[in-house]
């Protein structure tokens, strides 16, 4: 069966939400500086578009995370590829995922973080499937709700690809 790809958020969908969560996010931080932290690659899109929404005092640094090995189902294990460079004791950090779905990732990341104590630490989430969850996670700035379909695009691959689309799709047939 060839892979098809049905519309689920179309990009004006997509920048509405995240300029809403920047207003949610310049109101709780208001005169205070932030660390927006990019989870590699699945999350750049939605770092970029958030990052030029939110009007506060910003820092922006990458960490990359696996568990997924180019297949739809998660290994369940979590390894770091790629560490922070900025020092986030006393800072007022917001990990930006694109997807939550078990949680693990998040989770993981979250008690990473926690451990080098920053000042405040948040998750924003352009997506999440709560359905799929599987580990306790609290989402502060969340996006969409979704149900527990493999989704693609805004910087979601499928084995690397799709992640330049301006949308985001339910990818069938893979
Ligand atoms: P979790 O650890 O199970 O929550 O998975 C989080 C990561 O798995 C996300 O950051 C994505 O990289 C990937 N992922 C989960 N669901 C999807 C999906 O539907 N499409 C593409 N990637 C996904």
């Amino acid at each position: 069966m060839a892979e098809t790809l049905d519309l689920l958020l179309d990009n004006a969908t997509i920048t509405a939400k995240i300029a809403e969560l920047a207003r949610e996010i310049e109101s709780d931080y208001e005169n205070e500086s932030v660390v927006l932290v990019c989870i590699l690659k699945g999350s750049i899109h939605f770092l970029s578009d958030l990052a030029r929404h939110v009007r506060l005092d910003t820092r922006i640094d990458f960490i990359q995370a696996s568990s997924y090995h180019d297949s739809k189902t998660s290994s369940g294990v979590v390894q770091i590829r790629k560490d922070l460079d900025i020092n986030i004791e006393g800072q007022n950090v917001i990990i930006c995922e694109d997807i939550v779905d078990t949680g693990t990732t998040i989770n993981y990341l979250r008690s990473l973080l926690e451990t080098r104590n920053p000042k405040t630490l948040r998750v924003a989430a352009l997506l999440s499937k709560p359905s799929a969850h599987v580990v306790e996670n609290s989402i502060d700035y969340l996006g969409f709700e979704i149900e527990n379909e493999f989704v693609v695009g805004y910087g979601l691959d499928y084995a690397e690809r799709y992640r330049n689309l301006p949308y985001i799709a339910i990818l069938r047939g893979a």
